[in-house]
């Protein structure tokens, strides 16, 4: 066991390989750590303090990425409505918002209810609302907030909205969702989205104010100029519809859809950008390639880890640490600064570490940072993001709007 003094000398000598540290005695008990966060005062407070497994933001890479995205949309006169699904947390959306965002993109009602009830203006629900419950939610989510966007593909939710918007004595702004390539959402583009539009157009309770078409299929295509055939392909007949209703009179004020993997193929075409995953980046994300750099897609920077703990090393090669399929760990994921190690599930709680015969090897004690497969998956299992600035950490930002199993 190391003294937190000597822990920090050796971090500074930099004795460390990055993402592995050695565990250290901490100074604080507990509820100390959880009281002084509370009040965030987290002076001295580093990694080896932390309850693992638990999410660990680099602010530096967070904020390069956050910066970098903003700077993208103002050169491009794009538009950004990030996608919330992939943090929920509204400290992160403000940030967004703080450098340029026009608002928010959600794909639950619940992360409506907390973003806006959070201060949050221009969420745009990704998702129709159907059935009484999401209904009634959606209804009292806009007689608070006017700013509030909600999609439709179905002509029985224009129909039960505009019902419960006259009764309600609201208005909805409303966004035609229609199809971009994933089959799970969006009407026909063509004809059936037009009267879908003018259908909506003609509610006295909905407002109609554009088009959606998330091309998700693109999202992920490996390589630049494969993704950007796919993604023209996706939305053309979105954009068309789009092109159809202007052209008939139909206030479409914003065509929005778009993602991470394609910020820089939609621009032009699309009025607004609902990019989420470039925040923080994961690994299934950083293997699609970018423009400059086929192999990786280094556009967007890794911040985000989950950081773990050896907590078994009985054998050599192979080390167990307290992140399993609980935490959501997969093959998939990557170790942080060590790419030759190979993970696998070990249980529930449990994962292992797989080392090369001649690479080093973990010791017990170990703190390992794991670079996760699915953002979505996996901050949704997670209460907070330790934000830190190297080992230090800096500030805690609550991950929310998870209230409602199994899907939040
Ligand atoms: C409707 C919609 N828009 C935008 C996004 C954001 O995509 P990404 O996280 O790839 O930037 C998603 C993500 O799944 C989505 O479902």
């Amino acid at each position: 066991m190391t003294s937190r003094r000597s822990f920090l000398q050796a971090g500074a000598a930099g004795a460390m390989l990055a993402g592995t540290v050695r565990g250290a005695r901490s100074e604080y008990s507990f509820p100390e750590l959880e009281a002084r966060i509370a009040r965030k005062d987290f002076r001295g407070i580093t990694k080896a303090d932390l309850p693992t497994p638990c999410m660990v933001l680099e602010q530096e890479l967070f904020e390069a990425n956050v910066h970098k995205m903003a700077e993208h949309c103002k050169a491009n006169k794009i538009n950004l409505r990030a996608h919330v699904k992939i943090h929920k947390c509204p400290e992160i959306s403000k940030r967004q918002q703080a450098l340029g965002a026009i608002g928010v993109c959600c794909a639950t009602i619940a992360e409506v209810e907390l973003m806006s009830g959070s201060g949050i203006r221009g969420v745009l629900h990704t998702c129709q609302p159907v059935g009484r419950n999401k209904v009634s939610r959606a209804i009292a989510v806009a007689k608070k907030d006017p700013t509030v966007n909600w999609v439709v593909d179905d002509p029985i939710t224009v129909d039960t909205l505009e019902e419960a918007a006259g009764a309600a004595h609201t208005k909805m702004n409303v966004v035609v969702d229609v199809y971009a390539g994933l089959t799970r959402q969006g009407i026909q583009p063509g004809d059936p989205a037009l009267a879908l539009a003018q259908k909506v157009d003609k509610c006295r309770n909905l407002r109609l104010i554009g088009i959606m078409g998330y091309s998700g299929g693109a999202s992920h295509t490996h390589g630049f100029e494969a993704r950007k055939q796919r993604s023209a392909q996706d939305i053309a007949g979105m954009l068309e519809t789009a092109h159809r209703a202007k052209e008939s009179g139909l206030p479409i004020q914003i065509i929005t859809g778009g993602s991470t993997g394609t910020y820089n193929i939609d621009v032009g075409s699309l009025t607004e950008l609902q990019a989420g995953s470039y925040i923080f980046m994961d690994t299934l994300y950083r293997k699609i390639g970018g423009k400059d750099d086929p192999e990786v897609y280094s556009d967007w920077q890794p911040a985000l880890t989950v950081l773990t703990t050896v907590i078994s090393k009985t054998r050599p090669n192979q080390a167990a640490i307290d992140a399993g399929n609980k935490a959501l760990l997969r093959p998939t994921d990557q170790v942080k600064g060590r790419p030759g190690v190979r993970i696998e599930n070990g249980g529930a709680e449990y994962g292992m570490l797989l080392v090369n015969d001649g690479d080093r090897d973990f010791k017990l004690g170990d703190q390992v940072e794991i670079y996760p497969s699915n953002l979505d998956m996996s901050t949704n299992v997670y209460d907070r993001y330790y934000v830190a600035r190297g080992e230090q950490i800096v500030d805690v930002s609550p991950i929310m709007g998870r209230a409602g199993a199994p899907q939040r």
